[in-house]
């Protein structure tokens, strides 16, 4: 009997032939690691995030440092502010707490790549991503200018990378004017292009007390029911001269990645494996229901193998915890 003629099997006997065939590997490389810095003056727990935390300025450079020092090649840093208000101001502030981070982190660790995220909710009082007319409806181009002092504000302070996040009208080529205004031209822009209005931000609200006070972000984020209006967003980003381009959340857009990945392919492609993605896997995991580091390779692998360059997640040390075969 000569049938089958092709045995697939074959590549699978063994471990050393599945390594050699393996299409796909992730590595401390891919990695960007989330930091959440405090004006407080004490390391805090995120109740929804195992193992993730507010830290003081202090704690966020060692923390920085670890990570770093086990392969990480960068971090992106959220700022909790001392005092909220209706503009966000902490944000711009030449002393505010994420321009202080970024200084100080450089400072400690000067090698380590520090992109930060450029939005608003966590510095307004209302929560949402900018400036508000007294309907609750944000304003698109009141927000850019202030998006601007805040990008201004960030690459003085030494920040490589400049992550607007609030899918703003105009954001990237905003920023990328005062950069280059003020002689940043070579600080990174790395846009949150396709970011959809999602459930799955909800433990970072808790993580960066950034809930919106009323309403929701729905009216500048986008409806998780287009794939193609992905590709406009992340075309005019292009125009505006993002450097960097990313898809949020990754794990139930894996379809738009992959989308976005065969159209840009010359363009770096982040993908952020955002909060809730974590604590679903940390909850199933605590309740002894999956193999939490089987499943985490499992997932940031079917991240990049849908066509992501750069992983955000916070499973980024751990990850590189667990495993041995390390590329630093
Ligand atoms: C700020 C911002 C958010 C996240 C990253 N930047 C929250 C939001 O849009 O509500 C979410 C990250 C996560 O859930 O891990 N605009």
């Amino acid at each position: 009997m000569n049938f089958p003629k092709m045995r697939p099997r074959r590549l699978r006997k063994n471990q050393y032939i599945r390594d050699l065939v393996r299409q796909t590997s992730l590595s401390a490389d891919d990695f960007m690691y989330p930091i959440f810095v405090t004006y407080e003056d004490h390391k805090r727990p995120i109740q929804s995030m195992p193992g993730i935390f507010q830290l003081p300025l202090e704690e966020a450079k060692k923390e920085a440092k670890e990570a770093f020092d086990i392969g990480i090649k960068s971090v992106i840093l959220f700022g909790i502010p001392q005092k909220k208000d209706e503009f966000g101001s902490c944000a711009y502030d030449e002393n505010g707490i994420i321009v202080k981070a970024i200084k100080e982190i450089k400072d400690f660790v000067p090698d380590l790549i520090v992109a930060a995220d450029a939005c608003f909710c966590e510095y307004t009082s209302h929560g949402h991503c900018g400036v508000i007319d007294k309907n609750g409806y944000l304003l698109n181009d009141e927000t850019l200018e202030l998006l601007k002092k805040e990008a201004y504000v960030y690459a003085k302070a030494g920040a490589d990378i400049i992550a607007p996040s609030g899918m703003i009208d105009g954001m990237v080529g905003a920023i990328r004017e005062a950069l280059d205004e003020n002689n940043f031209k070579d600080t990174i822009i790395m846009a949150y292009s396709a970011k959809y209005a999602s459930s799955f931000y909800g433990p970072f609200r808790e993580a960066a007390q950034s809930a919106p006070a009323f309403g929701d972000r729905k009216s500048y984020q986008m409806d998780y029911a287009n794939a193609y209006e992905a590709i406009k967003e992340i075309e005019l980003d292009i125009e505006e001269g993002a450097d960097i381009i990313m898809v949020k959340p990754a794990l139930s857009y894996l379809d738009i990645i992959r989308m976005v990945k065969d159209r840009f392919f010359y363009m770096p492609l982040a993908g952020y494996s955002v909060s809730g993605e974590y604590s679903l896997i940390k909850a199933a995991a605590q309740m002894g229901w999956v193999d939490e580091q089987k499943i985490v390779d499992e997932v940031l692998t079917s991240i990049k193998r849908a066509g992501c360059d750069i992983i955000i997640t916070y499973f980024a040390k751990e990850w590189i915890k667990n495993n041995s075969l390390l590329k630093i």
